[in-house]
């Protein structure tokens, strides 16, 4: 077994539901969990089918589920018809047209907008209408590339109103990466901005999509959001504003009537080789999960003031920003900013100024904000929380404890929600009114999730010993395919356990019952809560000039959880100076986005290899961490290199 997955600490603390939580839950006791847990396990078609009719549908399925195995291809509410922008918006028109559904604050304090759901709904039909205007139809795809304003979100509600296909990139990502998408999912709009903000600086956007789109052919027309308002060169014929296109146009708009298993995005993700894969999730299924476990994980009340600080660039924004809490009618706060601009308090200071009720972060800011001590926070009264939640990246039990007692006044449980953007929606999770929360454990599975163990010889791992893990049946929010790679789908995800999900992290089960996730199998790290591939960083550093081979490997970081530790070796003749590390990281950079910055880079004359050639990723991630061991060593072409890695270790 991986070293990795063993397990050996033993968390010892237990946090019940507090009472006054638990007496106005959805769900109020493990029985009860347990009861419509078992129901949906039993009769998943019955089960879903009433969780399907929370929802609008302009005509009924055929099928609730159907399941070829063998092309490991499944549809949900077969021939159903629904809108997606209709149940987000629409539906909430006649209860409640004057509800905020947006709250959005801006990086710089005074720039606030509110979108009441009429209004949100009049910006959707607008700016749907100007994609019909283009010519845009069902089934094209709109990549969206836009900072965290609540444009990114009518853009992607508008294209469900029409049926379009959006695949939102997230704004930290440059150039070529944002290249790479718009090619592979051959986009022909592109809706940006001139500028994002990050701490007080500007980014020009418009400038790097400018460069990204040189190699895109496919796109036609691109629509610049003027945020920042910098001067963003514009080409004639080609770019236009938003604010001049959404001029006079109609904000009537019927939505189309859309297919539930109709594509409703793509959304690109790393995995273990260097290129991207875009997970494509459809539009029942996917909506009909995120609506229920919004509601019932956040234990969704109408009066909520929902903030989810993930960008809306990740799977979690679409889904826990975007559709679960809309579909539901909620109000959600949007965040442009960071957690320490222009002060480290600044999340507690939101909270306290919008009355924030439920708040979802990740570990990582959770680590950076407690370096601060208690004081920043207690500058604020953050009375108006009831419910925390994490997601991302494993939880280390002193960052739960803190977020605990000094954020929620230990009276609020923690959801620490396990998912992925394959899975859709959250699938391990407390629900919290009724179960005991152990710091460091997502818990149980949500309703319909079938999650089982493997141990390294493939047998169902025992209680508490680690292994593989991999969920047994389809569940509505699961992703259909990889665009345009139904083989890489199957491979990635079908083939090692066949017929089932297999998830690429290792987890336990403990005697209770309650999940521990333990990371990451493939080569995929999880930097501040963003998942990185070591291949695109690796292929990123060889694209240099000066660069020959690279591997990368993973390090722990007290914030960031992970960071990234590259191993280069130069081409002939050229000197590894400090310079030129600077220069690499820069490269990096550029090419890839700042998330992908290695915080180490150690030159090297040689990388330990296979026989055949292969970099052995095992032994650079021993010596990157500084295990006193890095392992068997004989199958290396030349284990002289271990030596000489280990003495040039940066410490
Ligand atoms: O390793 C798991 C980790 O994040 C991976 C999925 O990353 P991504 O697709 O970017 O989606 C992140 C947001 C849903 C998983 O394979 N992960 C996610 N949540 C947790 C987690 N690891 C431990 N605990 C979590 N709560």
């Amino acid at each position: 077994m991986d070293p990795a997955i063993l397990h050996i600490h033993e968390e010892e603390r237990r946090f019940p539901p507090p009472q006054a939580f638990k007496a106005k839950a959805r769900i109020k006791s493990i029985a009860e969990y347990n009861s419509l847990y078992e129901e949906s396990i039993r009769h998943p078609e019955q089960f879903w089918a009433k969780q399907a009719e929370l929802l609008r549908w302009f005509k009924g399925w055929d099928s609730v589920f159907d399941w070829d195995r063998e092309a490991c291809r499944f549809t949900w509410f077969k021939a159903g018809k629904l809108n997606v922008s209709d149940n987000c918006l629409d539906r909430h028109l006649e209860a409640h047209p004057e509800k905020v559904a947006i709250i959005w604050q801006g990086e710089p304090e005074q720039e606030v907008r509110m979108l009441t759901y009429r209004q949100l709904h009049q910006e959707v039909c607008k700016f749907a209408n100007v994609l019909k205007k283009k010519g845009f139809r069902k089934g094209d795809r709109v990549c969206v590339y836009l900072p965290m304003i609540p444009e990114a979100a009518i853009a992607m509600l508008a294209c469900t109103r029409i049926g379009a296909i959006h695949s939102v990139v997230f704004a930290g990502f440059s150039s070529a990466a944002l290249k790479d998408r718009i090619q592979d999912s051959q986009a022909e709009i592109l809706v940006t901005a001139d500028g994002s903000r990050r701490s007080g600086k500007d980014i020009n956007l418009k400038e790097m999509a400018d460069i990204a789109i040189k190699d895109c052919p496919s796109i036609k027309n691109v629509i610049v959001v003027q945020h920042v308002k910098n001067s963003a060169a514009m080409r004639k014929g080609r770019d236009s504003f938003w604010h001049e296109e959404m001029c006079g146009i109609s904000d009537i708009c019927e939505p189309e009537h859309m297919d539930a298993e109709d594509p409703l995005f793509i959304l690109y993700t790393s995995g273990t080789t260097g290129k991207p894969k875009g997970a494509l999730h459809t539009t029942g299924g996917y909506l009909v999960y995120v609506h229920l476990t919004f509601r019932d994980i956040f234990d969704y009340k109408d009066s909520d003031i929902f903030w989810c600080t993930a960008d809306v660039g990740w799977i979690t924004g679409h889904s826990y920003i975007v559709y679960g809490p809309l579909s539901n009618g909620a109000t959600v706060l949007m965040f442009e900013g960071v957690p320490t601009y222009p002060d480290n308090d600044r999340f507690w200071h939101v909270i306290e100024k919008f009355k924030v009720t439920v708040f979802y972060t990740a570990p990582t800011a959770i680590r950076a904000l407690m370096r601060f001590g208690d004081a920043p926070v207690k500058k604020h009264n953050l009375s108006s929380l009831r419910l925390l939640g994490t997601v991302g990246e494993p939880i280390n039990p002193e960052a739960w404890m803190w977020y605990y007692s000094t954020i929620g006044n230990s009276k609020c449980p923690i959801v620490d929600t396990w998912w992925q953007t394959e899975t859709g929606g959250i699938l391990i999770s407390p629900l919290p009114g009724a179960m005991t929360l152990k710091p460091g454990s997502v818990s149980r599975p949500f309703f319909g999730i079938r999650p089982v163990v493997y141990n390294e010889e493939g047998n169902l791992a025992k209680r508490d010993e680690g292994g593989y893990l991999a969920i047994t049946h389809p569940w509505p929010g699961l992703m259909r395919t990889v665009w345009g790679n139904h083989e890489r789908y199957i491979e990635t995800y079908w083939e090692k356990y066949k017929g089932e999900y297999f998830t690429e992290d290792a987890a336990r089960i403990d005697k209770d019952g309650d999940i521990w996730l333990m990371g990451r199998i493939d080569d995929v790290i999880k930097v501040s809560g963003h998942r990185i591939g070591t291949a695109e960083v690796e292929s990123a550093l060889v694209s240099h000039p000066s660069v020959a081979e690279a591997g990368v490997v993973g390090r722990p970081h007290q914030i960031k959880g992970q960071c990234l530790y590259a191993f280069v070796t130069l081409k002939h003749g050229i000197q590894g100076t400090d310079q030129l590390k600077q220069e690499l990281i820069q490269h990096v950079s550029t090419t890839m986005g700042p998330i992908a910055k290695p915080d180490y880079i150690q030159f090297a004359d040689g990388l330990p290899k296979t026989r055949s050639g292969k970099i052995m990723r095992r032994i650079l991630k021993a010596i990157a961490e500084g295990a006193a061991d890095v392992g068997n060593t004989t199958t290396l072409a030349d284990p002289t290199v271990v030596d000489e890695l280990l003495k040039h270790r940066i410490e």
